[in-house]
């Protein structure tokens, strides 16, 4: 799928802007500040929902403005597909070939984009939440029940914590609390396990061809629940384990164990690269994985995702410019930058060549090479 026309109203610093792209590649470069960032991030709502960026819709209101909408026309299965999304106050729709919709779980499903940004060349080296947030992100695109799911733990998880810090504990709240958070955190277990499964397979595959066999990678649900076969042995296992840690849970005043705790093991030739990796080998394993959901996607909906590439380019070397570019032929590339160097140019399939300044986006004519 691509898109070819992306309208921007009250949109961050863009007032009143219509683009229209490259159904192939499109490098969208700028001074900092300019816009480049917002441009992506407004792509990527009309597929997710939500910013990448922020948790708070209302930041992506243009200042002193009390409403935003962004609308993109898409050619998907070679049908014409039109996503807007509206923000006004607390009043947020979604606009899908004209009929309106309220949920975000409505609007995932039709578009797929997939963005790679400076902080996701960090998933290997930071922290577990960030490889939560990994399995999260590409999880809620393919299954819009996973984010209601994770909603649902996330709300027990939190009334449990409530409960244990209470003066005086009250048992039967808890068991039910439990309840929910083995039921809902098994389900959700289930879901990443097989996730990680595919994922795994698909970025060995791209480790390999982007580092000439030189690197293994494989990767591992990694939770501090033992994990079982059935929705229904797990949801047990959970709870015996919440039962089991009942004690300490009340001493620390949190839930210590659950899917809220889970990790990515990364390995490389058998050595974890969170913590034993070189810088390179972090940051090529971060671009496998990511570029693991492009194979993904088209696996689970046959569609070709949108490839959002902020500011990652400048960020890699010649090879691995070479290969992010030139590997994913099929797919429609935004690749945002504030300077192409020579290096970059080279290595540019052509397409469409746009500037943006203070909001403003003006296409320069004339291809790249
Ligand atoms: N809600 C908003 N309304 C208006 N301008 C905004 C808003 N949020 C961010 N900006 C402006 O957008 C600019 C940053 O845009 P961004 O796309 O991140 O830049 P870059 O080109 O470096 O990627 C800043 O000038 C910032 O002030
Ligand atoms: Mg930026």
């Amino acid at each position: 799928m691509y898109i070819e026309t992306l309208q921007l109203n009250n949109f961050r610093n863009y007032e009143d802007e219509k683009i229209e792209f490259d159904q192939r590649v499109n490098v969208v470069t700028g001074k900092n500040g300019q816009g480049k960032t917002n441009l992506i991030e407004g792509i990527n709502i009309l597929s997710m929902g939500k910013s990448f960026r922020t948790l708070f819709d209302m930041e992506m209101v243009g200042f002193e403005k009390d409403f935003f909408r962004v609308k993109g026309l898409f050619v998907k299965g070679g049908e014409n597909l039109s996503v807007e999304m509206r923000l006004a106050g607390k009043d947020r729709k979604f606009i899908i070939d004209g009929a309106e919709k309220k949920k975000n779980a409505d609007l995932l499903e039709h578009v797929y984009t997939v963005v790679f940004s400076p902080e996701d060349l960090k998933i290997v080296s930071d922290d577990p939440e960030k490889r939560r947030r990994f399995m999260n992100r590409e999880l809620f695109q393919l299954k819009p029940l996973y984010y209601m799911e994770l909603l649902r733990y996330k709300k027990a998880l939190k009334s449990r914590n409530l409960l244990l810090k209470e003066e005086q504990l009250n048992e039967d709240l808890l068991l039910i609390y439990d309840d929910y958070l083995a039921e809902s955190g098994a389900r959700i277990m289930n879901d990443r396990a097989m996730f990680v499964e595919r994922i795994n397979t698909f970025s060995r595959d791209i480790e390999d061809r982007i580092t000439g066999g030189k690197e293994e990678l494989a990767v591992h649900y990694e939770s501090n629940i033992e994990q079982e076969k059935t929705k229904e042995a797990q949801k047990e296992r959970i709870l015996s384990v919440l039962a089991e840690n009942r004690e300490k849970d009340l001493e620390k005043r949190s839930t210590s164990s659950g899917p809220h705790r889970d990790d990515l093991k990364i390995t490389s030739n058998g050595i974890d690269l969170r913590h034993f990796g070189s810088r390179g080998q972090q940051r090529t394993a971060a671009l496998s994985l990511k570029l693991a959901e492009l194979k993904l996607i088209r696996e689970e909906t046959g569609e070709e995702a949108i490839l959002l590439l902020d500011d990652v380019l400048s960020e890699l070397d010649e090879e691995r410019q070479h290969f992010l570019i030139h590997s994913f032929e099929k797919n429609q590339l935004f690749i945002t930058a504030a300077e192409l160097s020579e290096n970059m140019k080279k290595n540019l399939p052509s397409g469409r060549i746009y500037e943006v300044q203070n909001g403003k986006v003006n296409s320069l004519t004339g291809s790249i090479t």
